[in-house]
């Protein structure tokens, strides 16, 4: 399977713009048929996941980074890094502070809980550029008192 990239026209301004600011699709080289990206290959676990080197064009994480432990982001960059294809696209939901916690009742879910764990928008930026990356598209999205950033990045 093939990967493609549609730039959609227009500036990203909220979470659902960034999300909404790609169109992906999944080109399958027997069919050429298009599809969504829920036919996407999607990883069981992103901290030990491996694919060959250069395999992908781009690679997406809403929200899915900022629950995996921050000691391991680092890492996982190496790795993304090492999956793409020379100036692939990276978008993805990260840390815009430091913290690491569990959130209780999450969602309004009586015993239910969410792990965190981020560090602040400036170090993660700079684990992008450390590593080649260029940034072409930074905003925070805001939620309630709080929020994340989004990024989007061009890997090396
Ligand atoms: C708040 S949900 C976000 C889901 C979806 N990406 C979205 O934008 O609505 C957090 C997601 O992170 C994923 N996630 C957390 N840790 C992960 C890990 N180690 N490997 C793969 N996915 C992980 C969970 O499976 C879950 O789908």
């Amino acid at each position: 399977m093939t990967w493609r990239l549609d730039r959609l026209p227009g500036p990203a301004s909220s979470t659902s713009a960034a999300a909404t600011a790609f169109r992906w699709h999944a080109t399958s080289p027997v069919s050429g048929s298009t599809s969504w990206v829920s036919t996407s290959r999607r990883c069981e676990d992103i901290t030990v996941a491996r694919f060959p080197p250069d395999s992908f064009d781009a690679i997406v994480a809403f929200w899915s980074i900022i629950h995996v432990p921050v000691s391991r982001q680092p890492d996982l960059l190496d790795r993304i890094t090492s999956w793409s294809r020379p100036g692939a696209w990276f978008t993805a939901t990260v840390g815009a502070t430091r913290w690491t916690g569990v959130e209780r009742d999450w969602l309004g879910v009586t015993g239910s809980s969410m792990y965190w764990s981020h560090t602040d928008w400036p170090t993660f930026r700079g684990w992008l550029t450390e590593r080649g990356s260029t940034i072409d598209r930074e905003e925070f999205v805001p939620e309630g008192g709080s929020g994340h950033q989004w990024v989007l990045a061009q890997l090396a």
